[in-house]
């Protein structure tokens, strides 16, 4: 509100994540007037730069995606006033007590409440020690402090467990906010609009109507640039054990007491606390191999320089999952995720069961499957959500074909969507904890993914091998025809 003011530092303000997201989403939400009137915005990073040069750094990567409407020009000039620069050492309190001096400057003069919110983009491994320098050096004396990180927050049970531990020596649960970014996606974010208010989807989802569900990731570049990050982590960690697995909360919860935050992450977290432990048998990898097409080349994941020539790391992963509750009880969640594939895309893909006696399809026989509705939620690109029917041909014959019911957003809704990140940063401001993945959330679903991880690692498991830009290892359709599926965005 009016009478407190908002100091934001973002620690790691020269990184990548900063540049391409944070600073561009801030800078949206001013250009909407969804910051607090009264906001200072400090970048921390360890290299000397002076506020000139930090408006000139962030100025360049603030896309404007609003630039089509007059005053951009002037409002960007406006947002970098009020941004500001502080070099420090992450493990320093030193630096972090300078900081707190600047801040305080900037707060006397608003002469208000003073809520401090840091987002951590630095490396997991220096978390705990700039988490500490700034908790004990530069919390707010008489507002809020807020923490936003990002993951990977550990990458098994045990580490994650003893990350959490270490930050709550420095922080309370209620201070931190852990992204999952694909929260933040408008179709995400939709699901819980659609399952719950709309007649005609809630009383289908269950095994009685629904055949099987597919969570699909695909991306049609490598770790360019990133391979020193992803060969500790790889596709299940990167994705799955996250991005996937919030959306399949998401699509799995019974209907929560109310939108309250914690109502509804006590209900992700049953789902997750119900899921059947993986199969090691049940999961496929895949890395991806450089190759030659058309006169030009690409690379494969070992030719990264930062990347062991003999890792065994996957690029890509498909798995089934099975959640046993009275709902799902046998519905296979496919889920599929990988690098340097043909096509970058993001769905969520819901096979309905047969038409029992169908009248239309008794002498089709394998065609069957293919002629059962599919409803499809297109995360992104090009946002939408269709649904597959079978239709007759207009004519006089009587011939069916498959259409789609289609809500096409860019052709429904004019306004663009905000990225994210817009959004996540708003509601940590605005303490709204529901897009955040709870302590307990996250425990549930290392626990999900830690022993199949430890197996396909200690195992050795050899990845399938795919080139790049090909529609990845012919294992995923094998282990789908294991549980009577075919994946939906092939053919
Ligand atoms: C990140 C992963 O969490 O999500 C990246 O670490 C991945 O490997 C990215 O590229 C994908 O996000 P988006 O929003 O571009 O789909």
């Amino acid at each position: 509100g009016d009478d407190s003011t908002v100091c934001i530092t973002i620690v790691g303000a020269s990184g990548d994540l900063a540049k391409k997201k944070i600073f561009p989403a801030l800078f949206a939400l001013y250009y909407e007037d969804c910051l607090p009137e009264h906001f200072t915005i400090f970048g921390y990073a360890r290299s000397k730069m002076t506020d000139a040069e930090l408006r000139d750094m962030v100025s360049r990567t603030l896309t404007c995606r609003i630039d089509k409407r007059e005053n951009c020009g002037e409002k960007m000039d406006q947002f970098l006033k009020r941004c500001f620069y502080h070099s420090g050492n992450y493990d320093s309190e030193e630096n972090f007590t300078q900081l707190d001096g600047k801040l305080k400057e900037h707060e006397i003069l608003a002469g208000r409440i003073s809520n401090r919110l840091f987002y951590l983009s630095i490396p997991p491994n220096i978390f705990v020690d700039a988490v500490k320098c700034a908790s004990r050096s530069a919390s707010s004396a008489n507002g809020w402090t807020r923490v936003i990180f990002e993951k990977p927050f550990g990458r098994d049970s045990d580490s994650s467990a003893a990350l959490t531990r270490s930050l709550k020596q420095y922080l309370e649960e209620d201070q931190i906010f852990r992204i999952d970014h694909y929260l933040g996606k408008e179709l995400v974010e939709n699901l819980s609009v659609l399952r719950f208010s709309n007649l005609i989807f809630e009383p289908l989802w269950s095994r009685k109507y629904i055949r099987n569900v597919q969570l699909i990731f695909s991306e049609d570049f490598g770790t360019e640039g990133r391979g020193g990050y992803f060969d500790h982590y790889g596709i299940i960690r990167d994705i799955m054990q996250n991005h996937l697995l919030q959306i399949l909360a998401l699509f799995a919860m019974e209907t929560p007491v109310s939108l309250d935050a914690e109502d509804i992450r006590n209900e992700k977290v049953k789902v997750l606390r119900s899921m059947r432990p993986i199969h090691v048998d049940d999961v496929v990898v895949g890395q991806y191999k450089g190759h030659t097409r058309g006169g030009q080349s690409y690379p494969g994941y070992t030719d990264d320089k930062t990347v062991p020539e003999d890792s065994l790391t996957p690029t890509f992963a498909a798995a089934a999952l099975f959640i046993d509750n009275a709902r799902w009880d046998g519905v296979p969640f496919l889920m599929k995720a990988g690098k340097a594939l043909h096509d970058r895309r993001a769905e969520i893909r819901v096979q309905f069961r047969h038409v029992p006696g169908n009248l239309y399809n008794r002498n089709s026989g394998t065609d069957a499957d293919r002629a059962t509705n599919e409803l499809v939620i297109r995360v992104q690109p090009d946002e939408a959500i269709y649904l597959k029917i079978n239709n007759k041909v207009p004519g006089l014959g009587m011939r069916l074909d498959r259409s789609n019911l289609n809500l096409l957003y860019k052709a429904r809704y004019a306004k663009e969507i905000p990225d994210a990140y817009e959004r996540l940063v708003l509601d940590a401001i605005e303490g709204e904890r529901r897009l955040f993945i709870r302590s307990d959330e996250l425990d549930a679903a290392w626990s999900l993914f830690t022993p199949v991880l430890k197996e396909i690692e200690e195992k050795k498991v050899i990845p399938e091998y795919y080139p790049y830009g090909s529609r990845g290892p012919v294992g995923a359709h094998y282990l789908a025809a294991r549980h009577n599926v075919k994946w939906g965005d092939v053919g």
